[in-house]
């Protein structure tokens, strides 16, 4: 039985950045290959060990203390009322969601609430029809049509707020509905986008909404050639893109990447007839590359006659697709996560107005990108369906200085503040005290993406929110559309480093490897699961039904013929442990996803970056702990024979992951290897690699084809005399590869 432990806090990660750490490798050959020194506060914390077995893994982290909020939230609340629970406890499973459908308006009511003869392929408000851009503006506008709907924040700070009332937005998506509708576009049809974080990308979703053209925005940060495969396996005709945008200070030409985006798709095999460019600034161009005769056209000047044109909402089905955002998983392809158009939306709109608690009256400002599903679920559907004001971001958060988002809350009255851990612990890094200097207050605050460190927790809840505001801290995923483990702000405790327990009408449960549930309370880790569908669930994988059900239920389902729910439990990916009270604490991926700020990158795709390298024989990916990030990958390869190691080379991988994915996928640290350790059966064994990078034991490897390597590559990567921890080891570390192995 092997011996595993696990820790409350993380191992601390190295110091040095990337950048750093490669200038002082320089390396010539595989010999001579620097090693790191480890830094000081690289050892862990001392924890108690524990023999446990693999399936279930002790857990110790002491329960934190708990918060309640405060008597002034709960008085305003959206929902205050304990009796919700027993409204969304099982028994009235399904028929308890009609009181999301409700917070809908239908042009035709739904027949059936949840439909389950296809499964494990739920489909939900059945027969209903409706349109998301009429929910999410034209509804508004006899009451709300003056206020502000979006404002957008540019990066720069000199330029002024651009302030969309919903009378705007309605008049700017009718113009771009009506001009994507004279280019041929029809329900049914892809649209693929690649926008920043301007107005224009709302605009440009809602718009495809109200003709029922399903579009999928790729993030901006990822390269021309992501975006392009994503272009092709969407089928896209039409690819949306920007000029240019502001990020950390300099104004990126990104016209450059819808050229590499074009191609790239076109030699997939999928053509693109149009390539629609948003000017940043409207009027004058400020890409750098040459517009493509013929094929790249200036939305700007396309709109000039569809101006004060208006188009009738199309009558969607409840379960015609939305959107697709694509999104790592476990092989090198992403997926397409597809989404629905009712249950979808009235999920992410009673969680807004639930959890989030916004009114119309609230300015809420979500700091995630639109172009994850944070920002598709909780910037724009979910707060425009319950009328917010919803501020839009262009830039980063600590641009130009640490105190960016305090001044912008202070200055706009934002009451609702989300964000991700990455920058809580960024903001706390650069300005433990700079939220004390503004006048900003806010009633609830989010957070979401990754684990929270219960001492990021209490900084975020004494120094952002003055004590004063809820945190809801929220678990969900691409492929759940909404929330589905979390708090409800003036009903619940908040317990640091914890997501709430299910929220209502969800029923996570965890269970071992053999499927047996693991009691809450049991201190033992297992899978996270959830028991039941829900509305704002993914309808499937675009254009690969099978790799859904293998993916999220082939695992636990023992009746694959069953129509009844219960015999279908969705498999999150995530390794978790529920506490007594029912509050779960989120552990990390069990599979290949390394969640890098909150980010799901796949190691095969990184991999398969690094193959392309022609240098470059074998390529195995990890993830290390980061102070900041929380993971980052880190990449050992092996080169083909006869080649010598060199700068060059690992210059030409993170440049091979930069074009490839986005720079996101930047690795910390590449090192070259003489070889990989492996099993007699010629596996690598990326779990030994793992626990090299983040200085654990390595573990029994005699029995590996060349066991001799780990030793060197060890000491290539620790230098000759550390000691490795035997302490501190997250479960996504502690497993990682196991599944390759
Ligand atoms: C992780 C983001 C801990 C988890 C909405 C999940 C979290 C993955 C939390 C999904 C949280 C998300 N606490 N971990 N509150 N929220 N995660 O698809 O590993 O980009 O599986 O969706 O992020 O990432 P995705």
């Amino acid at each position: 039985m092997p011996k595993r432990v696990q820790s409350k806090k993380r191992a601390p990660a190295a110091k040095r950045t990337a950048k750093k750490t490669l200038k002082s490798k320089a390396v010539k050959s595989t010999k001579k290959i620097r090693a790191r020194k480890p830094t000081v506060d690289q050892k862990p914390p001392v924890q108690e060990l524990t023999e446990v077995s693999e399936a279930q893994i002790a857990v110790h982290w002491k329960e934190e203390e708990t918060f309640m909020p405060s008597e002034k939230l709960k008085a305003q609340a959206n929902m205050n009322d304990p009796k919700v629970f027993e409204r969304f406890k099982q028994e009235n499973f399904p028929n308890c969601f009609k009181e999301y459908a409700d917070m809908l308006d239908w042009f035709e009511p739904y027949q059936q609430v949840l439909d389950t003869s296809n499964a494990p392929f739920w489909k939900w408000f059945t027969g209903g029809k409706l349109n998301v851009s009429y929910n999410c503006v034209d509804r508004h506008l006899a009451k709300y049509g003056k206020k502000p709907a979006i404002i957008f924040v540019a990066e720069p700070e000199t330029e002024a707020d651009w302030v969309l009332t919903y009378e705007d937005l309605y008049k700017r998506v009718n113009e771009v509905a009506a001009l994507l509708r004279s280019l041929g576009l029809k329900k049914g049809d892809r649209v693929t986008f690649h926008l920043p974080m301007t107005p224009e990308l709302p605009i440009t979703m809602l718009a495809c909404a109200r003709l029922g053209v399903i579009h999928s925005q790729v993030f901006a940060g990822f390269s021309g050639q992501a975006c392009g495969s994503r272009v092709h396996d969407s089928g896209s005709r039409f690819l949306v893109t920007m000029d240019a945008y502001w990020r950390n200070g300099s104004l990126i030409d990104h016209k450059a990447n819808a050229d590499l985006a074009v191609q790239t798709s076109e030699e997939l095999g999928q053509k693109v007839d149009k390539v629609l460019v948003w000017q940043r600034y409207p009027g004058k161009y400020s890409g750098k590359t040459p517009m493509v005769e013929g094929r790249d056209v200036f939305m700007n000047d396309l709109l000039k006659p569809f101006d004060g044109k208006t188009v009738e909402p199309e009558k969607m089905d409840s379960e015609d697709p939305l959107f697709l955002m694509y999104t790592s998983g476990t092989t090198g392809k992403p997926k397409g996560i597809q989404h629905r158009t009712g249950g979808y939306l009235a999920y992410v709109t009673a969680t807004s107005k639930w959890v989030q608690d916004i009114h119309p009256d609230d300015v809420y400002w979500c700091l995630a990108d639109i172009g994850w599903i944070t920002g598709h679920s909780y910037i724009v559907y979910g707060p425009l369906a319950v009328a917010a004001t919803s501020v839009i971001f262009e830039g980063v958060p600590t641009y130009p200085d640490a105190a960016r988002p305090w001044r912008v809350s202070e200055r706009l009255g934002v009451n609702i503040f989300h964000t991700a851990p990455t920058s809580i612990r960024m903001l706390r890094k650069l300005g433990p005290e700079l939220p004390r200097k503004y006048k900003h207050h806010f009633k609830c605050m989010t957070t979401v993406g990754e684990p929270i460190e219960p001492e990021a927790w209490r900084w975020y809840y004494h120094e952002v929110g003055r004590g004063e505001a809820a945190i809801t801290d929220t678990w969900w995923q691409t492929e759940t559309g909404g929330f589905l483990c979390s708090t409800l702000p003036a009903l619940m405790k908040m317990k640091p480093g914890s997501a709430g327990p299910g929220m209502p009408g969800i029923f996570p449960v965890i269970l071992d490897e053999n499927g047996n549930e693991v009691p809450a309370g049991s201190n033992k880790a297992g899978n996270l699961c959830i028991r039941n569908p829900w509305p704002g669930e993914m309808q499937t994988i675009w254009g690969d039904p099978d790799r859904y059900v293998r993916t999220y239920y082939a695992r636990y389902n023992k009746k694959p013929k069953s129509t009844d729910w219960r015999d279908w439990p969705y498999l999150a990916g995530d390794g978790a442990l529920q506490a007594a009270d029912g509050y779960i604490r989120v552990l990390g991926r069990i599979d290949d996803v390394i969640n890098v700020a909150g980010h799901r990158l796949g190691t095969k795709e990184i991999e398969s970056a690094c193959l392309a390298v022609p240098e470059v024989a074998e390529a195995a990916v990890v993830p290390v702990v980061d102070e900041m990030k929380g993971r980052v990958p880190e990449v050992y390869v092996a080169l083909k024979p006869g080649i010598q190691a060199s700068d060059a080379i690992i210059n030409s991988i993170i440049k091979a992951n930069e074009e490839y994915i986005g720079k996101i996928a930047r690795p910390k640290h590449v090192y070259i290897v003489p070889d990989m350790p492996k099993t007699r059966s010629g596996k690598i064994m990326r779990r030994v690699l793992a626990s090299i990078s983040n200085r654990l034991d390595v573990g029994d490897v005699t029995t590996l084809a060349n066991p001799t390597v780990v030793e060197e590559i060890r000491v290539m990567v620790q230098g000759k005399d550390v000691k490795v921890s035997k302490e501190a080891i997250p479960e996504d570390i502690a497993k990682f590869g196991e599944q390759n192995a």
